[in-house]
């Protein structure tokens, strides 16, 4: 059975930790689904850590959605969040359902999540009345990145701290079932979490949000380009797939594989009347 987003808010209520990793592939997404992660997200930060770009502001609804089937199609357990990339939900609330609507049509996720607090409540609230689950993401939000002038923490400031906690409390009323937050201080992040009923999932924003999230290449050690300060490395595979390419090179250029081990047989006669004939 697939965990609903009434058994990720019940997880708050009973103060169990939240954890939730992003996948963006088939292979990937079994692992996470038997290591019984409830909540997978196929985050944007795909374009970066997949597809080589160098935000996520270039990723298409294309992009996501091929991703995002691979990820159902691997995954039968957790719950799945399709990333509404920049752009597809903010000129008008028909876009946003229209897109909204493609992730769990087409790509078969359950819920959405989108980048912003009071500037995209009206369109929360619409995908929810319509039966869609939204994922609200607010601190630092990397598809406003030029706006931004980077990736930064946000919110230590007195003013951008109480616009964090309204946009909390508007996306909260907005039916949103649980709020990202990216890059927030901790002593911000705990109060957000104890004004809300609905679950905080913190990447980069303290011990005290009710769930964590993390991109699965930075735990993984996979992608190397940048290493934000909040990712643990629990793996280093960059390395050992080097080690591994480089070994399997040098076999095959000194004649050590494939062996008899890795090849097929087939009947002696055949081969021998086929030499004959040819
Ligand atoms: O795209 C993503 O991976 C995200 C997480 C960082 C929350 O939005």
């Amino acid at each position: 059975m697939r965990v609903t987003i009434n058994e990720i808010k019940e997880m708050k209520q009973r103060k169990e930790k939240i954890p939730m990793l992003t996948a963006y592939d088939y292979v990937t997404a079994k692992m996470v689904d038997e290591a019984d992660v409830p909540l997978i997200l196929v985050g944007d930060s795909l374009g970066m850590v997949m597809l080589g770009y160098e935000s996520t502001i270039p990723v298409t609804m294309e992009e996501m959605i091929h991703h995002t089937k691979a990820v159902v199609r691997g995954a039968k357990k957790s719950l799945i969040v399709g990333d509404m990339p920049f752009m597809t939900y903010h000129v008008t609330i028909s876009d946003a359902l229209y897109n909204a609507a493609r992730f769990i049509q087409e790509g078969g996720a359950q819920a959405v999540k989108l980048e912003g607090g009071e500037v995209v409540a009206e369109k929360v609230k619409r995908l929810v009345d319509c039966g869609i689950p939204v994922m609200g993401h607010i601190g630092l939000t990397p598809q406003s990145k030029h706006q931004l002038g980077g990736f930064k923490v946000r919110g230590k400031a007195l003013e951008e701290a109480k616009k964090f906690l309204n946009d909390a409390r508007i996306l909260e009323e907005a039916g949103a079932f649980a709020i990202v937050l990216e890059c927030t201080p901790a002593p911000l992040s705990r109060l957000i979490t104890e004004m809300l009923a609905i679950p905080t999932i913190g990447i980069g924003a303290g011990p005290d949000c009710d769930g964590q999230v993390q991109v699965i290449s930075d735990i993984l050690g996979l992608y190397t380009d940048f290493v934000p300060k909040h990712a643990k490395q629990y793996a280093r595979l960059a390395e050992e797939i080097k080690v591994a390419v480089s070994t399997y090179t040098a076999e095959v250029k000194s004649h050590s594989f494939p062996t008899g081990k890795n090849s097929y047989t087939m009947d002696e006669d055949v081969i021998k009347q086929l030499q004959t004939e040819s």
